[in-house]
């Protein structure tokens, strides 16, 4: 079983979600955000490590209020950066070196199944870097002070999703350089490495405004769940 090492990212400034407080400790379900989100890899039996980078100015509050939960869960706590690319470099430097594999996935995605997981961390295993993605359905529209520009082809065209899972190895050359990247994968697409593409869900949202918050507590209770302990995500078996 290859060792998992996760970099899970909570540091941002929350400004399209328009509250007081970081969206990470928003409740879903009567649970803070970022503790259901962190449960998804804290339960299973491949992650070897998990870190969570969250703003210095939410440190207090989290040691204080969640000190004991993160404790018990073995996560440990990451300073984060000005920009996303910079809090995931910060946890990379701590890595631990046994982890043949490291998964970034973003604190504000609690919507993601174990089934999902399994299959882009199968992926990663066997390909060296792997992102859960989904096709573009809608059309799409440049648009400039309300008026459209252009109607852009979604020909190819994939939204990324996390968790997003390299070789330690890997990422680390990825980060090597600055960069304000608004994903990982772009920094290993950049060294000219592929990076393959899981079938992922639209279920799997990024909660950024309240309206997303809403969204994902109404379909929470929808994501699949595994049967028994080894059941499999269908694409598992259909793509390796
Ligand atoms: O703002 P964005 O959509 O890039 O945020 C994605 C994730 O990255 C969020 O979980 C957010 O808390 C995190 N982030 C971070 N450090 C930053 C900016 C965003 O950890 N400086």
């Amino acid at each position: 079983m290859a060792k998992i090492s996760v970099i899970m990212p909570a540091a941002g400034s929350g400004s399209r979600f328009g509250a007081k407080q970081n969206k990470i400790f928003q409740r879903i379900k009567g649970q803070p955000l970022f503790l259901r989100t962190l449960e998804l890899f804290t339960s299973r039996e491949d992650v070897v490590q998990v870190q969570l980078v969250v703003s210095p100015a939410d440190i207090p509050e989290i040691t204080e209020r969640f000190g004991g939960n993160l404790g018990f869960m073995g996560v440990s706590l990451c300073e984060g950066g000005a920009q996303r690319s910079d809090s995931v470099r910060n946890a990379l430097a701590r890595v631990r070196d046994d982890a043949d594999l490291v998964c970034v996935h973003d604190a504000v995605r609690p919507c993601v199944s174990p089934l999902w997981i399994d299959a882009v961390f199968a992926q990663a295993h066997a390909t060296g870097a792997a992102i859960l993605a989904y096709p573009i359905h809608g059309t799409l529209k440049k648009v400039g002070d309300t008026t459209i520009q252009q109607t852009v082809s979604r020909e190819h065209l994939w939204e990324a999703q996390t968790p997003q899972v390299f070789r330690t190895a890997l990422l680390r050359r990825a980060y090597e350089h600055p960069t304000a990247a608004t994903d990982d994968a772009a920094l290993v697409e950049a060294l000219g490495e592929p990076v393959r593409v899981v079938l992922g869900d639209p279920r799997n949202i990024k909660v950024t405004t309240p309206g997303d918050l809403a969204l994902a507590e109404a379909v929470i209770d929808s994501i699949p769940k595994p049967k028994k302990k080894n059941d499999h995500h269908p694409f598992a078996e259909a793509q390796w």
